[in-house]
């Protein structure tokens, strides 16, 4: 085997500082094949891509994120759930496809879908030497963001990818993940709690002395009190209000 794409998955680490070089044209056009021969729940093929290139638009959707690199990147996606061309598809056949589509299946296939294609565009971006970062920012706000990328009923803005040249001070590093022995499990899940418990602290103490020493002792936040902090603050919670004014989670 070669190691190249291990080695490449390895060295992942979001990038939040460009240069402000465009991408290429002919590599936007490589990007969204690599993404587009991702595998597609039953062929549904239940996504959309937006490239943005104008100043405008992403300065729109910088008001929603409120993260500079939203506009200072080399290339902007936005990866849609979309649902607008099976809807297009129905109006024409004699079956009733809305069902699927409305139902909270059709939700899950549509984000998987588009989920998959991201992460092929993501790993061939990388490879080409671009860094890049994920935007789920951009459902701060998600009629703002139907209105400035004019997406019609069955279509849903899911997240976005700011990618572009790292700067040459761009300082990231790959994060240590969980243990492979706490996500991995072997023919059946392992409901240990004192096990779990006991991987959490030695994952804990990990993270902290990864933040540790890149901030000279700054800052020493273990993983657990991270996203403690983070899930009790109540986030979005009109998804599921936005959801069905997009024509989702009707059935
Ligand atoms: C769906 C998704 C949405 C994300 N949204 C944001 C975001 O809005 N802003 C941001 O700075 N990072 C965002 N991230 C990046 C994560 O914070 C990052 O992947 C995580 O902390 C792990 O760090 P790493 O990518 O450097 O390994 C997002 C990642 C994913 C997968």
């Amino acid at each position: 085997m070669s190691e190249h794409v291990y080695n490449l998955l390895k060295q992942h680490h979001s990038v939040r500082k460009f240069k402000k070089e465009p991408i290429l044209e002919s590599h936007i056009k490589q990007l969204i094949e690599a993404g587009q021969s991702a595998s597609t729940s039953s062929y549904l093929q239940a996504y959309s891509i937006i490239g943005i290139n104008d100043p405008e638009v992403k300065e729109d959707l910088k008001e929603v994120s409120g993260q500079p690199y939203v506009v200072e990147n080399g290339y902007l996606f936005v990866f849609v759930m979309d649902y607008y061309r099976h809807s297009i598809v129905n109006q024409e056949s004699k079956h009733d496809m809305e069902t699927s589509f409305e139902s909270a299946e059709g939700l899950l296939v549509g984000t998987i879908d588009a989920t998959l294609v991201a992460q092929n565009i993501a790993a061939t971006a990388e490879d080409m030497g671009y860094g890049i970062v994920y935007l789920g920012s951009l459902r701060n706000d998600i009629e703002r963001v139907r209105e400035v990328l004019n997406l019609p009923e069955h279509t849903f803005p899911l997240f976005g990818m700011a990618l572009g040249i790292p700067e040459d001070d761009e300082d990231g590093s790959p994060k240590p993940r969980l243990p492979f022995e706490h996500v991995f499990h072997q023919n059946q899940y392992d409901r240990d709690v004192e096990s779990q418990r006991e991987q959490l602290k030695a994952y804990d103490q990990t993270v902290s002395d990864y933040y540790s020493a890149r901030t000279n002792g700054e800052r020493s936040e273990t993983w657990s009190n991270q996203i403690a902090n983070f899930m009790s603050s109540k986030q979005r919670l009109d998804m599921l209000e936005q959801l069905n004014k997009s024509g989702f989670i009707r059935k």
